[in-house]
């Protein structure tokens, strides 16, 4: 892959705006898993030692357009301001009305400034020229980092990218295409892929195409329930999407995927719900499938040590509840313990990664979740393709 890198220019006296994918859960104002931030701060670092005036932008979740923060202060980046103050030791300035009113940006005389959640700004997830180019004035410099949103043509991805003086990726949207690509080209194998998560219609476009690539194919959590009920098998009240029963039994068709002989459910979905270890043949109508058994989390760890590349991304149950976190944990172990190449993606699973306390034993652990997947897909990111083009036409 082709493109200008960060470290190529000479940043020092430049207004750099770095976008980088923020998007972090936060229950009740607290950060719960920060990875996505402390994967930024390389960049972050680089650009502040330059002697740039370094300006931040993300989003956070899926706010409404046009609707001032004040009024759904839940997606407010200042939990996040905080905390990159805290891990940078320095003072972050959260700034609100950078769009009309450019000039604050350049007044501040913090260290560093973050840019109010981008996906208020009308415009944004329309890819509006006009917004791209106001952020485009912000800066000298505009550096694409957010690989996590890499795979969203926005104004504040693709946009920008496309009008601002100069444009080049930052290092840790490069450092992702590179492990991405060097493990995908010529992967070793047998190569074993595992999608879990809750809807098959999110990942049917990766299965599909995972289903070329890869030598065994696992599947979890709800996708799971789809699939038992393409091989007739009853799945009581459990998350499934009858609609795509046909699209599963046709992967069933092509590839081995194997199915979970036991299976873990409950009466209700909730932390305190009483979890019941069943054969996966005895599921009472009035029953949800929340994990795999123990039986089928042996076997498919099983599988998983027998490969040599592995790629992640998607839990086999309800995680997040102790009672059904069993099956997720023995693939994070297996997958953990795989003498070979493993690679994982998504927030679930970067969350669950750092639950069961395997971050360092993972070869790769990606910070994009839907980027994640559409790489797999072989999809180009649009906001990857215009740094390509703009390098291909200097
Ligand atoms: C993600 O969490 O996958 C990224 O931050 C992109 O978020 P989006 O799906 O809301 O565009």
């Amino acid at each position: 892959m082709t493109f200008l890198r960060m470290e190529e220019l000479d940043l020092s006296g430049k207004r750099v705006l770095i976008r980088e994918d923020l998007n972090v859960p936060i229950e009740n104002g607290t950060i719960s898993n920060d990875t996505r931030i402390r994967a930024a701060l390389p960049s972050i670092e680089r650009a502040r030692d330059s002697a740039a005036q370094v300006i931040v932008m993300s989003h956070l979740g899926r706010p409404a357009e046009g609707k001032p923060i004040a009024e759904q202060p839940e997606f407010s980046l200042r939990p996040i301001a905080s905390h990159l103050a805290a891990l940078l030791n320095c003072r972050v300035e959260l700034i609100e009305n950078y769009l009309h009113d450019p000039s604050v940006v350049a007044a501040s005389d913090a260290d560093l400034v973050l840019l109010e959640n981008v996906r208020i700004n009308v415009g944004e997830k329309a890819n509006d020229e006009l917004l791209a180019s106001r952020y485009a004035k912000l800066c000298d410099v505009f550096v694409m980092d957010a690989f996590g949103t890499a795979h969203r043509a926005q104004a504040s991805t693709q946009g920008v990218a496309r009008v601002a003086e100069n444009a080049c990726a930052g290092p840790l949207l490069a450092g992702e295409l590179d492990a991405l690509e060097r493990s995908l080209t010529n992967p070793q194998r047998p190569m074993l892929a595992i999608v879990g998560g809750a809807k098959v219609s999110s990942k049917l476009e990766v299965l599909n195409s995972l289903a070329n690539q890869v030598d065994q194919l696992i599947v979890g959590g709800g996708i799971a329930n789809t699939f038992l009920l393409a091989s007739g098998i009853s799945i009581g009240n459990s998350l499934c999407e009858p609609e795509l029963v046909e699209s599963a039994a046709a992967l069933m068709q092509t590839t081995n995927i194997p199915l979970p002989s036991d299976v873990v459910v409950a009466r209700e979905f909730s932390a305190s719900a009483q979890a019941i270890v069943k054969d996966v043949t005895e599921v009472e109508p009035d029953e949800l499938i929340l994990d795999i058994g123990p039986e089928t989390a042996v076997s498919l760890s099983d599988l998983v040590s027998t490969m040599q590349t592995v790629i992640w991304n998607g839990p086999m149950g309800v995680f997040e509840f102790d009672q059904f976190a069993n099956g997720t944990a023995q693939i994070a172990q297996a997958v953990a313990e795989n003498p070979g190449f493993s690679i994982a993606g998504g927030g679930e699973t970067i969350a669950a990664i750092d639950k069961f306390g395997v971050t360092d034993s993972i070869s790769y652990i990606s910070t994009g979740g839907g980027a994640f997947l559409e790489y797999m897909q072989g999809v180009t990111l649009p906001a990857v393709q215009i740094l390509e083009e703009r390098a291909a036409n200097k």
